[in-house]
C-alpha cells in the first residue's frame, strides 16, 4: 500500500509551506492562516489553513482537504501524479510496485524522461554529434547550460530512439502516445518523429519533461526549422511555457516575468543571469499561459521579436493580460537587433537595462503605430486614430485616458473633442473586435469566445449566402457550442440543402411557424452581423470565415479530447486495461486530426 508513503510525505511537507507557494496567507489566531480562496472569486478571505490539523477549507465554496487534495485541485493533477510530485518534493522514495502509482500519464512521463536522457547523452558523447556541439559552442551556449536545460541531439536513424526505448522495456504503443514516434505510412511499425535535430526538452512547471522542440540545424528552406511534440495526454502547447520551471522562483521574487518568443532567447537570458524569463514558443500567448504566469506574478514584460509577427503577438498578449487584470510592459530592442538572443550575445550587459526600460503599453502602442505612418497624410491620420482610439477607450482611469487623448490630439492636430466624438461612434463594436475573450473583471467569462465565433459564422451564413456553401460543407451542427444557435444553424442548412439557394426572407418565414423565438433570434443575429461586417471587404470576410471554421473545429476536437481523458481515468480506476488502451488510441487519432485542422 502506498499508505506508508502518503503518511511519510505528509510528515515531511508542512501544509503552510506548501500552500505559501501558491497563495498569500495571513496569520489568523495562533494556529490558523487565512487567504483569498484560489478556487473561487472572493474579495474577503474565507479560505482557512490549519497548521496543527494540516488541512485547508474554504468556507465560501466548501472545498477542502489535505496537501494532496490541494495539489490535485490546484495543479489539475490526478492522484498518482500528485503523489509523485509531492514525493519528489519531500524526498520520499515511492514503492513503485504499487500499480496505483503508475497511470497512463506517469507512464508517458517516464518515456519522455528516458528519451530526454538519451538525446542528451548522444549530444554529449557521440562522435557524430560533434558538429552539434560545435554549433552550440559557436552560438555561445555553455556546457553548464547544455546540462541545465538537458539539451540533446536526435540521431538521424529511422527509429534509433524507438529501438532504445523498447529495449528499455517501454511498449511501442505507449512510446507512440508520448508523441515521440510516428506510425509508418506503409506496413506496421513506428518511426522516430525527431531525426537529426537539436532537442530542447520542454518541461512542466515542476521540471518534468513533457515534450520536445527539435531544431533543424541546416538552412534548407523546405525543412521546418522547428518541429514540436504533438498534443499528448501530458503535453499541451497552449498550457505550457518553456523555462517556467526554472524561472518561477525568480519571477516570484522579482514580481515580474519576462516573456520571450524562442527557446534560444530564453536559454540565453538564463545563461546571462537574467532568470525570470520564459518563452512562449513562437505562437501568440494563450489565455492559459497568461493564467499560469499569474500564479507567480501579475507583472508581465514582453520581449518579442522586432517584426510584425512579434508586434501582433505582443498586442494579443497585452489584451489577454488586461482581461485578467495583469499589468504589462513591452521591451523595445535596439535598432537592428532581431531578438533577445542576439542582444545578449553582442551586448550582454544591455539586456537587464532594456528590461528595466520597458515601455508602458500605451507608449508601445503609440510608437509601434506611428512607426510606419506619415503624419502629413490624411489617410494615415485616420488610420492612426482607428488603431489608437479603441485602445485608449480601454483605459479605466479617466485621467490616464485624457492624457493619451491629448497626446493623440497633439500628434494628429485634431481637436480632442472630435476624438471623443469618434470614440462614442466606435465604442461598442471596437471593444468587441479587440477583445477575443469576453472576460469580466472578476475573471468569469461573460460570453464564451467560441459562441461568439459560431454566432458570427451563422450570422454571415444568413446575411452573405455566398459563404453558405463553404460553411455548410465544413461546419457540422455538433461543432456549434450553443444549443439555440445549433438549432438555428440546422434550420439554415436544411433550408439551404432543400432549396439549393438561400433567400433570407423566405427562410425566416419558413421557421417562424415552427418556432417564432428562433426567428427572432435569427433576426437579431443577422442584424448584429450586418453591423459587424459593415466595413469589411470581401476578401477579409472570406478569411474570417475560414478562420472561424478552423477555430470551431479545433475547439470541438479539444472538447472530445477532454472527454476521452476523463474516460481513460475512469477505465484506469476500474482496472479496464483494454479500455484504457482503446481510449488512448482514440486520443491519439483525434490529436492527429487536430493537427490536420489548420
Ligand atoms: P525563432 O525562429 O525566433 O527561433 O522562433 P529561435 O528559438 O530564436 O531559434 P534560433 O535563434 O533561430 O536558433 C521562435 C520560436 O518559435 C517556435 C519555437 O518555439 C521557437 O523557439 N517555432 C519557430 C516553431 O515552433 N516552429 C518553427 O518552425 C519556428
Ligand atoms: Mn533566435
Amino acid at each position: 500500500m502506498p499508505q506508508d508513503n502518503i503518511e511519510e510525505i505528509k510528515q515531511k511537507i508542512d501544509i503552510v509551506d506548501l500552500l505559501q507557494e501558491y497563495i498569500q496567507m495571513k496569520p489568523a489566531g495562533t494556529n490558523n492562516f487565512k487567504a483569498l480562496c484560489p478556487f473561487h472569486h472572493e474579495k474577503t478571505p474565507s479560505f482557512m489553513v490549519s497548521k496543527d490539523k494540516q488541512i485547508w477549507h474554504c468556507f465560501g465554496c466548501g472545498e477542502g482537504g489535505d496537501i494532496f487534495g490541494f495539489i490535485i485541485k490546484m495543479e489539475g493533477m490526478e492522484f498518482p501524479e500528485a503523489l509523485r510530485h509531492l514525493a519528489k518534493k519531500a524526498g520520499v522514495e515511492l514503492q513503485y510496485q504499487d500499480p496505483s502509482v503508475n497511470n497512463q500519464k506517469t507512464k508517458l512521463l517516464d518515456i519522455i524522461k528516458a528519451a530526454a536522457q538519451f538525446y542528451h547523452k548522444i549530444l554529449l558523447d557521440h562522435p557524430k554529434a560533434k558538429f552539434v556541439r560545435d554549433y552550440l559552442s559557436q552560438r555561445g551556449v555553455t556546457e553548464d547550460s547544455i546540462s541545465n536545460w538537458q539539451i540533446g541531439f536526435a540521431p538521424h536513424g529511422q527509429d534509433t530512439l524507438n529501438k532504445y526505448l523498447v529495449q528499455k522495456g517501454f511498449a511501442e504503443g505507449d512510446i507512440f502516445l508520448s508523441g515521440l514516434t510516428l506510425k509508418k505510412d506503409r506496413g506496421t511499425g513506428y518511426l522516430d518523429r525527431f531525426r537529426n535535430r537539436l532537442m530542447f526538452p520542454i518541461s512542466d512547471v515542476h521540471g518534468n519533461p513533457i515534450g520536445f522542440g527539435g531544431r533543424w540545424l541546416g538552412d534548407e528552406k523546405d525543412v521546418a526549422k522547428y518541429i514540436n511534440s504533438p498534443q499528448t495526454l501530458v503535453y499541451n502547447k497552449s498550457n505550457t511555457l518553456y523555462g517556467l520551471d526554472k524561472a518561477k522562483q525568480e519571477i516570484r521574487m522579482l514580481k515580474q516575468a519576462v516573456v520571450v518568443e524562442g527557446y534560444m532567447d530564453c536559454l540565453a537570458s538564463h545563461q546571462a543571469g537574467v532568470t525570470n524569463v520564459v518563452a512562449s514558443s513562437g505562437t501568440a500567448l494563450t489565455e492559459n499561459q497568461v493564467r499560469l504566469l499569474k500564479r507567480f506574478t501579475t507583472n508581465l514584460v514582453f520581449a518579442f521579436d522586432q517584426d510584425l509577427a512579434g508586434d501582433a503577438a505582443a498586442k494579443r498578449g497585452i489584451e489577454l493580460a488586461w482581461q485578467v487584470d495583469m499589468s504589462t510592459k513591452v521591451i523595445l530592442l535596439p535598432d537592428n537587433i532581431k531578438d533577445p538572443d542576439e542582444l545578449i550575445k553582442s551586448h550582454p550587459q544591455d539586456w537587464p537595462k532594456v528590461i528595466k526600460k520597458a515601455q508602458s503599453v500605451m507608449e508601445y502602442y503609440f510608437d509601434s503605430t506611428l512607426a510606419n505612418m506619415d503624419l502629413h497624410q490624411v489617410e494615415d491620420k485616420k488610420n492612426i486614430a482607428k488603431i489608437l482610439l479603441p485602445v485608449i477607450t480601454k483605459l479605466a482611469d479617466p485621467i490616464e485616458q485624457t492624457h493619451y487623448l491629448q497626446k493623440l490630439s497633439g500628434l494628429l492636430q485634431v481637436n480632442e473633442d472630435v476624438l471623443r466624438d469618434k470614440i462614442k461612434q466606435l465604442s461598442p463594436s471596437s471593444k468587441k473586435l479587440e477583445t477575443s475573450e469576453q472576460v469580466s473583471r472578476e475573471g468569469t467569462v461573460v460570453k464564451n469566445r467560441f459562441v461568439s465565433i459560431a454566432e458570427n459564422l451563422v450570422g454571415i451564413a444568413m446575411t452573405n449566402p455566398q459563404h453558405l456553401n463553404y460553411i455548410s460543407a465544413h461546419v457540422l451542427p455538433e461543432h456549434i457550442p450553443d444549443d439555440k444557435l445549433k438549432q438555428l444553424y440546422k434550420s439554415v442548412v436544411i433550408y439551404y440543402t432543400k432549396k439549393q439557394d438561400f433567400d433570407y426572407k423566405t427562410f425566416i418565414k419558413s421557421i417562424t411557424d415552427a418556432d417564432s423565438s428562433l426567428a427572432t433570434y435569427a433576426d437579431v443575429l443577422s442584424m448584429k452581423t450586418e453591423q459587424d461586417i459593415n466595413n469589411i471587404d470581401g476578401e477579409t470576410l472570406k478569411q474570417e470565415v475560414i478562420k472561424g471554421v478552423i477555430e470551431l473545429k479545433r475547439r470541438f476536437i479539444q472538447e472530445r479530447l477532454k472527454e476521452i481523458e476523463v474516460k481513460i481515468r475512469q477505465a484506469e480506476e476500474q482496472g479496464h486495461k483494454d479500455k484504457v488502451e482503446e481510449f488512448s488510441q482514440r486520443f491519439a487519432e483525434l490529436t492527429s486530426e487536430l493537427h490536420q485542422v489548420s
